[in-house]
């Protein structure tokens, strides 16, 4: 049986609320003797500066790279608000995706049959929607340089962010986003502003490029990412796959949220580049939201995303793909009967914490082994 490492970053809030489900599941899996998985943990965003100063430690960072998959739940909160800007909470997220090299970030928003009525959508414009956001995660504003606030000395400053691509990072991600449509309707929506902004151009040509050089039997459309949120709320069933640049799949894929009933439905996957050796690839999965500092410490975060976010694990870095469907069926199953917590409860009464979904899905999870 392959053994693999497992660096669990749980962060602030609910990160730790909903990792503790994922390590339920964890041990399951070693208890039955399915995967052998060692697990080591670490500190990421407020509680790692709380610790030392820093949005993560150089040690942690070591041993996120040599890891077979980092798992990390969710950093920020008010209580670092007003900590240096480079050693905030969010640094450390940032610093694991560049530092890691994971471009590709895949956020799947599927609407579970038993969810179509908890979404503020109509049931019609939601009911069976699979759809795939893959945003590019080490590029565009986020990183781009300058990124400086100056003071202009006459009471104005002047703040800017830097919105960079270069033809190799647009390549790689169309790449990621052709290859899984493949898989799927074999259709690639392209996001930008190409009316706006020179990246938009350039990520406009580069798409159209690779397309005709080597993915012709994938239907590719572009749209501009403005009407792309507003197409995602009027009927987001036209969509297969949508590829985008960093910021905008930061805020598209949050509308998406809304489409499967609530941010906490929503996992991820971060990949890098295949090992030319190994074929593997660096990986981070993760929850879409955030520390929720509204809800901790309440038992009402939903854990779906955060299990979910393991279920890719299973399926991208673990070779489990056949334990990633029955995780799914799991969650799946226990929204059929109406387990619920508060942000999927919708006009009802939520009845279900954090921990009792946890052990709801592992209990499905179970009878399926
Ligand atoms: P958020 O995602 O934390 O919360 C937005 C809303 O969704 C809140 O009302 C929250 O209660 C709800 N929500 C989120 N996850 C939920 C879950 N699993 N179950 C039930 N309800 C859930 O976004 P925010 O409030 O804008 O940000 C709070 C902090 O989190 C900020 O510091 C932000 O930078 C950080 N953040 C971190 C990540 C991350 O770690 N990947 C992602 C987004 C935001
Ligand atoms: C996300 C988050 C992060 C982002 C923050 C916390 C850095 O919003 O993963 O969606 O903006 O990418
Ligand atoms: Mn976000």
């Amino acid at each position: 049986m392959a053994s693999y490492n497992l660096f669990l970053l749980p962060g602030d809030g609910i990160g730790p609320e909903v990792m503790k489900e994922v390590e339920a599941i964890i041990a399951w899996f070693n208890a039955e003797g399915i995967a052998r998985f060692e697990v080591d943990r670490g500190l990421v965003g407020g509680s790692a500066y709380d610790a030392h100063g820093q949005a993560i430690s150089e040690a942690d960072m070591a041993k996120a790279m040599a890891s077979d998959a980092v798992l990390f739940g969710a950093v920020g909160g008010p209580k670092w608000d007003k900590v240096p800007y480079d050693v905030r909470p969010e640094a450390g997220l940032l610093r694991l995706r560049k530092d890691l090299g994971l471009f590709a970030n895949l956020r799947p928003a599927i609407c579970y049959p038993a969810l179509a009525d908890a979404s503020s959508l109509k049931r019609e414009v939601v009911e069976g929607l699979d759809i795939l956001i893959v945003r590019e995660l080490t590029g565009g504003v986020y990183f781009g340089e300058p990124k400086t606030i100056t003071d202009l000395g006459n009471g104005q400053k002047r703040g800017i962010d830097t919105q960079v691509y270069e033809t190799y990072e647009i390549e790689r991600i169309a790449r990621v986003a052709f290859d899984l449509a493949k898989t799927r309707r074999n259709k690639v929506s392209s996001a930008e502003k190409r009316n706006v902004m020179k990246t938009g151009v350039l990520w406009n040509e580069i798409v159209t490029r690779i397309h005709a050089a080597e993915y012709p039997g994938v239907q590719l459309e572009h749209v501009l990412a403005d009407n792309c949120a507003m197409q995602l709320v009027r009927w987001p069933k036209q969509y297969d796959v949508i590829v985008t640049d960093n910021l905008f799949g930061d805020v598209l894929s949050d509308v998406a949220a809304m489409l499967t009933g609530s941010l906490g439905m929503l996992p991820s996957a971060s990949l890098g580049a295949p090992d030319a050796k190994t074929g593997r690839r660096k990986s981070l999965y993760e929850p879409v939201h955030g520390s929720a500092p509204d809800i901790a410490g309440t038992g009402a975060a939903n854990p779906i995303a955060m299990i979910a976010s393991f279920g890719m694990a299973l399926r991208y870095s673990l070779g489990l793909g056949d334990w990633a469907d029955k995780l799914d069926q799991a969650i799946a199953a226990v929204l059929a009967q109406g387990i619920r917590t508060k942000d999927i409860a919708g006009s009802q009464p939520a009845n279900a914490t954090t921990t009792q979904m946890g052990a709801a899905i592992l209990g499905e999870l179970k009878k399926l082994a």
